[in-house]
């Protein structure tokens, strides 16, 4: 299928699933266990419906938004996704040109396929595993300072990698081609798999922690991975100033709920204290419409990106990320809003099943 005949995420899905050998693609798209918070996370956005309010003039139409002093051309940011060279040759180089291209931040990964030097274009956010070696982070940090990251995004909900049972089946490791610089000391032991992602992480960090990091860098500081009032409020104290409610994608508890139904509880808890960000389950504009109406000032896409990449590299990832920001434009307009800002929960509604 010709690029131009991708007319949505779902389409660049199939186009990627095509091009990349079984093994990479079950690890992009694959869950932990049973996938079923993979599935829910698609699923609650079919719970939810849209209100949309009509004769509300929508001749001007922005759909820009600025997060933490980053301004974006559309509330959608690119997750940070490990090994992109296994989607691409030019892996997190081309992903960080095509949001670049298409005026999104690039969260670059700690399990990137680059060096933080070698990814300088557009707008980036740095995710950090939290090494258990300070001497680790502490260089990672200042390195994505220096590189003029414009934030910090700590996963937390990855103290241990989620049971990959796809990733079982096919014996996927990473393609001796594609080296991990996180993993340079591990390369020399051999093949390299996830499960090495381990080594890598420290399991006992604690909200405290945070405290050492934010000594080491004023950048703003968010937290990825959070899905319960008790942690936002946690997070808030420890005085983070964005959360990212996520499920990681469904790869890691399985049987958590979607991010999606979430983050209300979350938004509730912080109470503007902080940004609230979401990732888990957008495929289509109307998704970013139903997230933002629950609370959200901005979604993260990880899959969707890949899959651009994987298609097109670069011209791919800003296709996608165009394509998304179109579909969330029409969806604003229909809505009757003129800009993301005046998507409110009166917006969105849960869907009346039958008596
Ligand atoms: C994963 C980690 C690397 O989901 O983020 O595979």
């Amino acid at each position: 299928m010709d690029e131009e005949q991708l007319l949505n995420v779902w389409d660049y899905e199939r186009a990627a699933e095509e091009r990349l050998d079984p093994a990479s693609f079950g690890y992009f798209a694959g869950g932990a266990n049973d996938e079923w918070t993979l599935r829910e996370n698609l699923a609650a956005f079919r719970r939810w419906v849209l209100r949309p309010r009509m004769l509300v003039d929508v001749s001007e139409i922005t759909t820009a938004i600025t997060v933490l002093g980053t301004e974006l051309s559309l509330p959608v940011l690119v997750a940070p996704t490990a090994f992109q060279r296994m989607a691409h040759p030019e892996g997190e180089v081309a992903m960080a040109r095509g949001a670049a291209a298409a005026g999104t931040v690039m969260c670059l990964s700690t399990l990137a396929t680059a060096t933080i030097e070698d990814v300088a274009e557009g707008t980036r956010w740095f995710q950090l595993y939290w090494s258990p070696d300070r001497g680790v982070v502490r260089d990672m940090i200042e390195r994505a300072l220096a590189a003029g990251h414009r934030a910090i995004v700590v996963t937390v909900d990855l103290p241990v990698l989620g049971r990959r049972e796809r990733d079982f089946r096919t014996g996927f490791e990473l393609p001796e081609d594609v080296a991990v610089p996180a993993f340079v000391a591990l390369a020399e032991q051999g093949s390299v798999t996830p499960s090495q992602i381990n080594s890598v992480v420290d399991r006992s960090l604690t909200w405290r922690d945070l405290e050492w990091l934010r000594s080491l860098s004023s950048l703003p500081i968010l937290v990825k991975g959070l899905l319960t009032a008790e942690d936002a409020a946690l997070a808030v104290e420890a005085g983070v100033d964005g959360v990212v409610v996520s499920n990681h994608g469904g790869r890691q508890l399985d049987g958590v709920a979607a991010s999606l139904d979430a983050l209300p509880e979350v938004v509730e808890a912080v109470g503007g204290r902080a940004e609230v960000l979401m990732d888990g389950g957008i495929r289509r504009g109307t998704d970013v419409v139903k997230a933002l109406a629950l609370g959200a000032k901005a979604v993260l896409v990880g899959r969707a990106p890949l899959w651009g990449l994987a298609v097109g590299g670069a011209e791919g990832v800003q296709r996608v990320l165009e394509l998304l920001r179109d579909e969330f434009e029409l969806a604003l307009a229909l809505c009757g809003c003129s800009s993301p800002a005046e998507v409110t929960r009166a917006h969105i509604g849960l869907v009346q099943n039958d008596a």
